[in-house]
């Protein structure tokens, strides 16, 4: 078992009162305090002092690697992530389905409760201590021995690419592992047949992400992108950014100068900054441009790397191309017009559903065309 954190709430804690405690208490008493104790030593709560997780120069970091990216199974990927801990695993993300998920929306409010409270609070820790990490149903891991940096929510707009999910995953899972973050994966799912809404989709998986905890930082990432060195950091301190310098796919080069498609991040205040993303995409391509024209639009500087840092190999597609949006170049020129009113200031959505998987949370959502104000 790797060391735990040294914790401070125990350390204040007088014998004496534990000795009172104990001798004057009931049964409940002492439960009580095995349960605090469990708290401060286990959870990873914020009772512990740790030192902030480094962001550069973390020794496990190596540059280049082979990225494998053979078709694999869920049931590999989950093994390749958790070792002999998968079992573990999944009996416990199959229980949280049917317990957490009840605790996770309250039933009072019918607002989401946290995952910071559900890590301390809910789960065998045991069950949930995988290497370095806690780890909690859903795809949510947070460093056990440094405080993260950023809280990073990993966005994925989705729609049958079932094949890519866990090549993706098992490639993205050690890497931000390695770089020290905190750090969850959130899987949107289009549900119906209408035209693939990327930007609508990124809007939702915002506001939901949100639901869970207080995320800082937010990726978008096509699911068939998987970057090959660890140095290209998925924490959020040079936001806006294009991760991409280039891919297998087109040579290590980009598509264009200003291409601003793939993997993006932005911190919260970006995204509010720009109203979101536009609704109005449906169908494939220029959604990206226009959120790059909003970029500008409220005067943020974009930064990527140039050279190997930012190279991805791309996961080859074994479909058809999917259709792209007939208006799509008209829409971009009245981007001006829009950028107000189009975006999460006028977005709606049926609730959506929620499962906990080992790797990822899926969002599945039933967007619709919202009725345009302009
Ligand atoms: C991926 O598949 C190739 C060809 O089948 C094989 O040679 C290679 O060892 C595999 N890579 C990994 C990491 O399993
Ligand atoms: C999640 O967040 C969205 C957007 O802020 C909100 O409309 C919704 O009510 C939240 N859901 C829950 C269950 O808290
Ligand atoms: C997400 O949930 C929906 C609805 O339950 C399901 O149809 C879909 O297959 C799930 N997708 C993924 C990637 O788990």
């Amino acid at each position: 078992m790797p060391t735990r954190s040294i914790s401070c709430s125990r350390s204040l804690k007088p014998k004496s009162t534990i000795f009172v405690l104990i001798s004057a208490c009931s049964i409940t008493c002492l439960a009580l305090w095995l349960f605090l104790d469990y708290g401060s030593s286990t959870g990873p709560s914020s009772f512990t002092t740790k030192p902030i997780c480094p962001d550069s120069d973390i020794p496990e970091l190596v540059g280049q690697r082979k990225p494998n990216l053979n078709e694999t199974t869920t049931a590999h990927a989950e093994e390749h992530i958790f070792g002999p801990s998968a079992g573990k695993v999944r009996t416990a993300v199959k229980r949280a389905n049917e317990i957490l998920l009840k605790k996770l929306v309250d039933p009072k409010t019918g607002n989401i409760n946290h995952v910071d409270w559900l890590f301390d609070q809910v789960l065998d820790p045991e069950a949930m201590h995988i290497s370095n990490y806690w780890y909690l149903p859903g795809g949510h891991w947070k460093p056990m021995n440094c405080l993260p940096k950023w809280k990073v929510a990993i966005l994925i707009p989705f729609r049958d690419r079932f094949v890519h999910l866990p090549i993706f995953l098992q490639n993205l899972i050690p890497m931000l592992q390695k770089q020290l973050l905190e750090f969850s994966f959130f899987v949107v799912e289009q549900a119906n047949q209408e035209l693939f809404n990327r930007a609508m989709l990124m809007n939702v998986g915002f506001l939901e992400s949100l639901n869970f905890t207080d995320y800082d930082c937010f990726i978008i990432h096509d699911v068939d992108h998987v970057p090959i060195d660890d140095h290209n950091y998925y924490g959020c301190s040079r936001m806006p950014r294009h991760f991409i310098s280039g891919d297998d796919y087109r040579n290590y080069k980009l598509p264009y100068a200003d291409s601003f498609g793939g993997v993006t991040g932005f911190t919260k205040a970006n995204i509010r900054s720009i109203n979101g993303f536009p609704n109005v995409y449906w169908g494939w391509g220029c959604e990206d441009d226009e959120i790059l024209l909003r970029v500008k639009d409220a005067r943020l500087k974009i930064t990527r790397d140039k050279g190997p840092i930012g190279y991805y190999n791309v996961i080859m597609h074994h479909h058809e191309g999917a259709p792209k949006g007939k208006d799509r170049r008209a829409l971009l020129g009245t981007f001006k017009r829009r950028i107000g009113m189009d975006g999460l200031s006028n977005i709606v959505y049926p609730t959506p559903v929620y499962d906990l998987h080992t790797l990822y949370t899926n969002v599945s959502v039933d967007i619709k065309k919202i009725k345009p104000h302009y």
